[in-house]
């Protein structure tokens, strides 16, 4: 079957900006091929014949249209132990002021958003195990959550391939993967079990309010996809997720002083991360 016939100009910005205000994502002409195979993808799984009949089914969220085309737009490179400068900074110094000022028995929340294909939270899981001795004597909760339902579902599978696992040691992958062959590799179980993941639209004004609030958030390379008005919304989400003292670790070409003045910055010697003041009010 042939392609069907490209959007006008006209027709591309309407979809752009439909995009734009349901993920944040700017996609403009430079993105066309990107955006219009994907469309057409949808187009032909849809059975839409034209650009009109097909985004009039996404406006209408036909059989969640939505969310199917935005699991085919996502970018969702990642894998363990990505900068894990930033994870050995939680174990050095992030969790030990978070102790400081929490209730005896009262749980450590930890969220990773966006967590993608689950790499991300279980290297959070796998990193406290290994490099934090007390970590049986805490209540310790990891959440990891995305906008892409597709690579949640994924992440709750537990299947991974070579690159994912390209910065663990052999004798981390032995510990804690089952080998499948094939270079494949399956989370033990348990590690699975220990990570709860739920969606979340980070640009969704007040969209993130159902995840209550947190010690320490993830939330590495997604800010680099947003325009500055989202860059804004976002940030403001992440504040009201943080727990009063609560901190935040972006990726590592993002940096919130340029978007936000609501977070102190904090300087620790394996990571720079931000921090919602202790006893700072609501945005
Ligand atoms: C490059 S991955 C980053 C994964 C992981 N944090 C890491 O650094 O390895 C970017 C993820 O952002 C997600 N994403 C894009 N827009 C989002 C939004 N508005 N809210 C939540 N997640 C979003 C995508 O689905 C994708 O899985």
């Amino acid at each position: 079957m042939s392609d069907p016939i490209p959007a006008t100009e006209d027709e591309f910005r309407r979809l752009c900006e439909f995009l734009y205000r349901r993920t944040g994502m700017i996609f403009t002409e430079v993105k066309r091929y990107y955006v219009e195979r994907r469309m057409f993808e949808r187009m032909l799984a849809t059975g839409a014949g034209s650009f009109a009949s097909y985004f009039a089914r996404l406006r209408s969220d036909v059989n969640g249209e939505i969310e199917q085309f935005i699991n085919t737009l996502t970018v969702n490179e990642t894998y363990f132990y990505r900068e894990d400068h930033q994870l050995q900074c939680m174990t050095s110094d992030l969790l030990r002021e978070r102790l400081r000022v929490k209730r005896a028995g009262e749980p450590i929340r930890i969220w990773s958003v966006p967590c993608s294909t689950g790499e991300e939270p279980y290297s959070i899981a796998i990193w406290l195990l290994e490099n934090w001795p007390e970590v049986d004597q805490h209540n310790i909760e990891i959440v990891g959550s995305d906008i892409d339902t597709r690579v949640m579902e994924a992440a709750q599978e537990g299947y991974f391939g070579k690159r994912s696992l390209m910065r663990l040691s052999p004798a981390l992958i032995a510990k804690y993967f089952v080998d499948l062959g094939d270079e494949r590799w399956r989370i033990l179980d348990e590690l699975r079990q220990s990570v709860r993941f739920t969606p979340a639209n980070l640009v969704e004004p007040g969209g993130t309010g159902l995840h209550g609030q947190f010690d320490i958030v993830f939330c590495r390379n997604v800010l680099i996809y947003f325009d500055e008005a989202s860059r804004r919304t976002a940030a403001e989400n992440l504040f009201e997720n943080l727990s009063s003292g609560g901190f935040l670790c972006l990726g590592h070409s993002e940096s919130m002083s340029r978007i936000s003045p609501l977070f102190d910055v904090c300087r620790y010697s394996d990571a720079i991360v931000y921090q919602r003041p202790l006893g700072a009010t609501h945005v």
